[in-house]
């Protein structure tokens, strides 16, 4: 009997839960080990999970990984040489758009000029907080 009244109290937990974080960035960046774990969000919009999305849907996965090096650097060395802040989000969303090289090898990073910068954006904060 009594696992039918804590159904419910849960579920409106989760939403409330959910609810309040969106807001806060800071939390869900330092939350993002954990949100796997997160049991049933499909009725909540992901807020975190929207630039390993958006990468998701590009070509990225062809040339990085988030642990292993593959033509480009994983993201997890990525996040290790750069600081997560405004000013390195703008700097390198505007490599994935235009195109990089230098900094990593001989190898140039191929330019995704359809990618609108706020999705560049959105990826870059994803990879930046990878492994942190
Ligand atoms: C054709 C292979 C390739 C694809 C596809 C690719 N990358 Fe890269 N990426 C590279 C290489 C190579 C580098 C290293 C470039 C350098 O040395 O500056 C790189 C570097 C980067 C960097 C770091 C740039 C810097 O200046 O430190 C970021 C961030 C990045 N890629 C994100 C992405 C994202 C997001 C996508 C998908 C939209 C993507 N890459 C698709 C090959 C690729």
């Amino acid at each position: 009997m009594k696992k039918t009244i804590w159904a419910p109290v849960c579920i409106s937990a989760a939403i409330l839960f959910a609810a309040c974080g969106g807001g806060e960035e800071k939390k869900t960046e330092e939350k993002s080990e954990e949100t796997p774990v997160v049991v049933d969000d499909s009725m909540v919009a992901p807020t975190a999970g929207k630039g390993k999305e958006l990468i998701a849907a590009q070509d990225c996965k062809t040339c990085h990984q988030e642990d292993a090096k593959l033509i480009g650097p994983s993201y997890n060395e990525i996040a290790a040489k750069y600081e997560n802040n405004d000013e390195n989000i703008a700097t390198l969303a505007g490599k994935v758009i235009k195109g990089g090289a230098g900094n990593w090898g001989e190898i140039p990073m191929a330019p995704h000029p359809a990618i609108p910068e706020e999705d560049a954006k959105e990826m870059v904060k994803y990879i930046l907080s990878v492994g942190k």
